[in-house]
């Protein structure tokens, strides 16, 4: 048994938010768009013109921009969460779509690296929520990392793998919890070695993507990829598997933390590893 699902929300309309509601949008879902930041709504009608003219300017299904939460989820089968990821913003997220949300509402969250497991307490439907972890570039890396809650039913989860296959995405199951999933714990690894090789000096950023290249045949190395994601991003995520393993080893290096504090965060910002743009 699944739910049917036609109207999706996405509750944080910043980068991530606007690449799956995009997604979602081409495989005919309705999409709902909530940020505290005006400039993301703004940006994400943007990203629905995009949707629109991947689908050749047929008209999309119902597209609205909220700037209140509860209006954002008032009628939708499933909210993605998509804010920060910081494990206290995410509860309070949580706990508000639980309010607004219908009874049979999915909720997800697209965290990089904090299991629901361990935000689920603040909601009262614990059957119903999800990890929901994608990927970008979404078409090309079409893949989804799924786990469960500790009580998340298994109607919720094959809804959720179901809608995952709906908009031509490949389910990563995680048949038991794990910090980082399936894919993002592989890259984990990858991105902890070459920070450290930066920041100890071993080599320069454009001889690691190079490396990674010629190994992997990917078009983009390791530095090329973290400014995509955002430094801001990177940083957060590698402090929750610091976090939880307490391990010094785990710790982001400190060079990481005052590009982000010089406002160095990759492509957004113009500058990260690398200089997008010149000011
Ligand atoms: N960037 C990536 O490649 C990537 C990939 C997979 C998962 N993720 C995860 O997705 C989540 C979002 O990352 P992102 O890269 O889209 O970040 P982002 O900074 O681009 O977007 C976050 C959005 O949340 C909004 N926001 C902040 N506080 C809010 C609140 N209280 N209510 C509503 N909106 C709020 C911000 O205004 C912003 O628009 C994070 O958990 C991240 O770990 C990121």
């Amino acid at each position: 048994m699944t739910i049917e699902i036609n109207t999706v929300s996405f509750v944080g309309a910043g980068h991530m938010g606007q690449l799956i509601a995009v997604e979602a949008a081409i495989f005919e879902y309705s999409i709902r768009f909530y940020d505290i930041d005006p400039a993301a709504l703004e940006q994400a009608k943007k990203s629905m013109r995009k949707a629109k003219r991947r689908k050749k300017d047929k008209v999309l299904k119902s597209v609205t921009y909220h700037d209140d939460l509860a209006s954002a989820v008032k009628d939708v089968d499933l909210v993605i969460e998509a804010v920060p990821e910081i494990l206290e913003l995410k509860k309070e997220i949580f706990t508000e779509i639980d309010k607004a949300a219908p009874p049979h509402a999915i909720i997800a969250t697209n965290s990089s690296s904090i299991p629901v497991s361990k935000i689920e307490d603040a909601v009262s439907r614990k059957d119903k929520v999800l990890n929901l972890h994608f990927y970008q570039p979404i078409q090309s890396s079409n893949m989804v990392d799924i786990m469960r809650g500790t009580q998340t039913s298994d109607e919720t989860f094959e809804t959720g793998k179901k809608w995952i296959e709906s908009i031509n995405c490949v389910p990563l199951v995680v048949k038991k919890e794990c910090l980082g999933f399936v894919f993002n714990r592989i890259w984990h690894a990858v991105k902890k070695e070459c920070l450290k090789i930066w920041a100890g000096s071993h080599a320069d950023i454009e001889t690691v993507d190079q490396a990674w290249k010629i190994w992997s045949g990917m078009p983009l190395g390791p530095f090329r990829m973290m400014d995509n994601v955002g430094l801001d991003v990177v940083y957060d995520i590698e402090m929750s598997y610091y976090n939880d393993s307490g391990n010094p080893q785990d710790k982001p290096p400190q060079a990481l933390k005052d590009m982000i504090d010089r406002g160095e965060l990759g492509v957004k910002s113009d500058k990260g590893f690398y200089v997008w743009r010149e000011k």
